[in-house]
This record gives C-alpha cells, sequence and structure tokens, in this order.
C-alpha cells in the first residue's frame, strides 16, 4: 500500500507559479527553478519568422527582436487586459513555457498553485483557468502576497507587502485563509517609478536621447531612498556621443514618490485589527517583490511606521521565487478538497 502511494506521489509534479507584471517564476517539486521576463512575441509575418526562427519568443530574447514582433506584456497593471484574446493567448504562452522549462516527466500529472496580483485574481480568475487548464491536472489560483506569506510560515499575525512592477500588493495574515478585506492593491510600484524617473530625466535633460527600457536599469542598478554615499553617474548619449549625467537626484525622487501611498495603506489596514493584534501584525512585517531591493527602503518604512509605536519590517530573502517557492509549497501542502480539477 505504501509503496502504491509513493509511486502515485512520484507521477505528479507539482508547480508553484508566480505570474508577474514583469516576471514570472515557477518552482517544481523536482527542484527546478526558473523564471522569465513576462513579455511574449510573435512574428509579424513569413519574413519575420524567418528572421527569428521561432513561432513564440519570451522576456528578453522577444525584447531583442521587438521590431519583427507583435509584443504583448499581458498583466500590465497587474490585470489581464480585458477584451483581448491576444493577452490571454500570451498568459496560456507564459504558464505553457514555464511549466516546459520545469521539465515534467512524460506521464506526470500537473498540480499546479498560480500566484496572481491580487486586483487579477478577482477579475480574471476565470481567464487564468482558461490559460491553466491545457497544461495541468488541478488548479488553485491565489493572490501573490498569501503565497509569499505561506511560504515563509507567516500564517498568523503578519503583513506582507509585495512591491512588485504593476502593483503594490497587500495581505494581512491573522490565521486564517485571507480573504479580500486583508487584501490590498495600489498602483504605485516599480513601472511608477519608472514613469517618475523617466520625466524627471527627461525635464532636466531635454536633448539626451534615452528610452524606458534605460530608466529602468538605471533604476535597478542605482535605486535608494533617503541617502546614498557617492555620485549616481550614467552614460546617456548627447548628439550621438556619449556624455555622463549625473541622476542621483532623480533617482532619489523617482523611489521615494511609491512611499506616501505605502505607508498610508499599510496603516490604514493595521488601524481594523484590535490594538492588540496591532502591536502584533506592526513587529511582523515583510516586503517582497523586486521593489523590495531599493536600498534604504526597509529603514525608511520602519521609522516611518515608527511613528505610532514599535515596528519590525524586513525583506525576503530570494525576491525573485519566494512567491513561486511559496506557492510549491501550498501546493504540496494542500488537502485535496481545495483542488479544482481541471
Ligand atoms: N534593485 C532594484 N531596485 C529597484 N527596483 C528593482 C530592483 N530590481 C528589480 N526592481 C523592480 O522590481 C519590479 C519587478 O519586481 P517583481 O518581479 O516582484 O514584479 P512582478 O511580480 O513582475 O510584478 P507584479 O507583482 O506587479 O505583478 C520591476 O519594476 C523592477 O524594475
Ligand atoms: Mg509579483
Amino acid at each position: 500500500m505504501k509503496q502504491k502511494e509513493t509511486q502515485k506521489e512520484d507521477n505528479i509534479l507539482f508547480v508553484g507559479i508566480d505570474l508577474g507584471t514583469s516576471r514570472s517564476s515557477i518552482s517544481a517539486s523536482n527542484n527546478t527553478r526558473e523564471w522569465v521576463e513576462s513579455y511574449v512575441g510573435w512574428p509579424k509575418d513569413f519574413i519575420s519568422l524567418q528572421v527569428v526562427g521561432k513561432p513564440v519568443l519570451f522576456g528578453s530574447e522577444a525584447l531583442k527582436n521587438r521590431l519583427s514582433l507583435d509584443m504583448c506584456r499581458p498583466l500590465e497593471h497587474g490585470v489581464i487586459k480585458e477584451g483581448i484574446e491576444k493577452s490571454e493567448e500570451a498568459v496560456k504562452e507564459i504558464i505553457k513555457h514555464l511549466i516546459e522549462l520545469a521539465k515534467p516527466a512524460p506521464e506526470q500529472k500537473i498540480h499546479a498553485v498560480v500566484g496572481v496580483p491580487a486586483d487579477t485574481l478577482k477579475v480574471n480568475k476565470l481567464a487564468i483557468r482558461k490559460a491553466v487548464s491545457e497544461f495541468a491536472h488541478s488548479l488553485m489560483v491565489v493572490s501573490e502576497p498569501f503565497a509569499v506569506a505561506y511560504g515563509m510560515n507567516l500564517l498568523n499575525n503578519a503583513l506582507v507587502i509585495d512591491i512588485g512592477a504593476g502593483t503594490t500588493d497587500f495581505c494581512i495574515m491573522h490565521g486564517t485563509i485571507p480573504s479580500e478585506e486583508d487584501q490590498k492593491t495600489i498602483l504605485t510600484a516599480g513601472d511608477y517609478i519608472d514613469e517618475q524617473l523617466y520625466s524627471y530625466l527627461t525635464e532636466k535633460y531635454p536633448n539626451s536621447k534615452f528610452n524606458k527600457n534605460m530608466v529602468r536599469q538605471f533604476k535597478e542598478q542605482y535605486s535608494f531612498v533617503r541617502e546614498t554615499p557617492g555620485d549616481i553617474c550614467v552614460e546617456i548619449p548627447v548628439d550621438g556621443k556619449p556624455v555622463m549625467h549625473d541622476i542621483k537626484n532623480e533617482i532619489k525622487r523617482a523611489c521615494e514618490s511609491i512611499l506616501p501611498a505605502i505607508i498610508e495603506t499599510t496603516t490604514e489596514m493595521i488601524a481594523r485589527f484590535d490594538p492588540e493584534f496591532q502591536v502584533k501584525i506592526k513587529n511582523n512585517i515583510v516586503l517582497a517583490g523586486g521593489g523590495s531591493l531599493i536600498n534604504g527602503i526597509r529603514e525608511y518604512l520602519q521609522d516611518a511606521l515608527k511613528e505610532y509605536g514599535p515596528c519590525n519590517v524586513r525583506c525576503v530573502e530570494d525576491p525573485l521565487f519566494a512567491g513561486s517557492n511559496g506557492a510549491l509549497k501550498l501546493a504540496q501542502d494542500m488537502p485535496t478538497k481545495y483542488w479544482e480539477p481541471l
């Protein structure tokens, strides 16, 4: 009997997928960890097909060949763009690609837990179900910050703040599966910083040539809030010649632009609880997502929230896989009755 059960387990590949606006990752029970930028591109015509040599491209490879491709970033602003078949198709391609990267054995059944931005969960559960159904046998869709919280064993009196690209997602854990009330999404996140930085730099250096992609790279390399030692200078072409530009102030202003809304939402969400629980939650705040890599953001938020009593903020160790690792742990622990057969 025991052997039979093991065999059954062996024939299931559990996967946790974090479907993000900018990056999507997969963690699987065969120990695979893979990620891809959430861009999909299809060749525009038969010439493009010959140029790129593949029917569909992903991530940085798609970006590099963008002139030959119909590009789609399906989860912009955290929601599958409604009514656009292309976005649904793109989500499907990303899921298919990630599951292929996890290399399931030929007869293996896939049980997938998919973490998505909290708003996507409300609006697009059906679309996600459709996208996954071809490639998996069982499914559960959860919000990204809940997956992070579960992965870190933060089941009670904790607040996870996931600062992603399209959205910052909040989730309070208080000993049960979080309800809609325990979760909130705001639109001030990485993409918003990029837009701010782009407009500050355009204003300061009207004759320099740069694009959104370069601006994002500047941010990822130098992001900070409050103070950081030294200058921040980058090379940008002016009239075709590379020239050094000082961007320190602009980086600071752009990164700090997301803080007021994060502080306000945090205070608001915690205020709903009994004072006794408020103290516990405030001492158990975890930052996740790419935005948690901004230098000094942890200290900044901790100090700002301390105004109303003691507070402890920490960061997840591995922002790229915290969501998919948590989703995988959920998949492995979840009782059968929660699975939705496909
Ligand atoms: N070192 C860094 N400093 C500041 N921002 C960073 C850094 N590294 C990555 N980011 C930003 O983090 C964001 C991506 O984070 P993450 O992968 O968590 O988002 P996502 O899951 O794709 O998005 P969402 O959760 O909104 O769907 C991007 O805006 C990226 O530019
Ligand atoms: Mg995310």
